[in-house]
């Protein structure tokens, strides 16, 4: 039995004691629900893996309190500090050269010289970080593969018997994951997400590379950029992009003046769509519904991180 602990005092306590001990334990972050371990045990990181059957390939990102102590861990560059002081606390993720005696255990970067870090603004997660005092490596707290958790009831419906507990915060604000931003030291998006890259880009006074194109093929899911992988964010029903109307059988995920039998903004406005979006998702997931279309999404902004979620959930899956 996972413990769900409530948002106070007592609750905090208890997640923190339980990270000192080894534990799993999920807490939420403005964007999506973590499932955080000790970054410095290996133990506990390898726990992660486990419960989320997660390639050990694929490396997690570790959140901090604030960019001063994001020094004992990888180097900053100007940029990284120009970014770290415009946008965190938030829903960026930076990737770093991690330092020789950083003390992060080796499965939480699967052996690659760099490493990811994230502050959050989230007031749960930034006491949990106090009250622990360590680095918490955190994936997204679903199964590897599936839809991303934005409630602790998501969290459960993936994981419940498999971690120790989870922090209830309730919705999470912004619903997509973080965006990642790769510095080694030219400016590379290998994520979008809940920080618009435009922003980014205008922070930088430069455009950010793309990432390396992720594999289409199921049978090669090894990325050449982690966090590429193809299928992922996926429902249990197929999913057609760009649909302006319902097929037989399907049920239409809406959009601005596409009405859908459900709607992730009637408004387009593309912050509501995104934090809405793994909520309708996991709605029709545990309506048992088969066939999903969904409408057009404007690619700019948080809708690029929309399209691309749900590229990958439309992606092929491996058998
Ligand atoms: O919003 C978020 O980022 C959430 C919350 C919990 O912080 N976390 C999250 O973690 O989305 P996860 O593991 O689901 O996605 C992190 C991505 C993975 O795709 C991983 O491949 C990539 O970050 N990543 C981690 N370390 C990396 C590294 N050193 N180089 C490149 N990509 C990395
Ligand atoms: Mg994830």
């Amino acid at each position: 039995m996972t413990r769900r602990l409530a948002p106070d005092s007592p609750g905090i306590d208890t997640a923190a004691r339980l990270l000192a001990e080894g534990e799993r334990v999920s807490f939420p972050t403005e964007t999506v629900y973590g499932l955080g371990a000790d970054a410095r045990d290996d133990r506990a990181v390898a726990g992660i893996f486990a419960a989320k059957d997660r390639p050990a390939f694929n490396p997690l990102i570790v959140h901090l309190p604030d960019m001063e102590s994001a020094e004992r861990y990888v180097d900053l560059p100007d940029s990284a500090r120009r970014l770290g002081a415009a946008f965190w606390p938030g829903a960026l993720t930076l990737v770093l050269p991690l330092r020789a005696d950083a003390g992060i255990s080796p499965l939480v970067t699967a052996g690659l010289p760099t490493l990811a870090i994230r502050v959050t603004d989230h007031p749960l997660a930034r006491a949990l970080l106090a009250r622990f005092g360590g680095p918490v490596a955190a994936p997204s707290a679903n199964p590897s593969g599936r839809l991303s958790p934005t409630s602790a009831d998501h969290v459960l419906a993936g994981l419940d018997g498999r971690i120790a507990a989870v922090l209830d915060g309730g919705p999470c604000a912004v619903g997509v994951e973080s965006t990642i931003v790769g510095l080694a030291p030219e400016p590379v998006l290998l994520r979008a997400g809940g920080l618009p890259a435009e922003a980014i880009e205008a922070c930088l006074g430069a455009p950010l590379a793309a990432a390396p194109s992720p594999s289409t093929s199921p049978g090669e899911d090894r990325p050449n950029a982690p966090g590429q992988l193809s299928s992922h964010y996926a429902p249990r029903g197929s999913l057609r992009l760009d649909a302006t109307g319902a097929r037989p059988g399907e049920t239409l995920i809406g959009f601005g003046s596409v009405a859908g039998d459900v709607s992730l903004s009637p408004a387009g406005d593309l912050t509501e769509a995104a934090a809405r979006l793994f909520h309708v998702l996991h709605d029709l997931d545990a309506a048992g519904v088969e066939a999903i279309a969904v409408a057009p999404i404007p690619d700019h902004g948080l809708g690029r991180a929309i399209n691309d979620r749900l590229r990958r959930a439309a992606a092929p899956r491996p058998a």
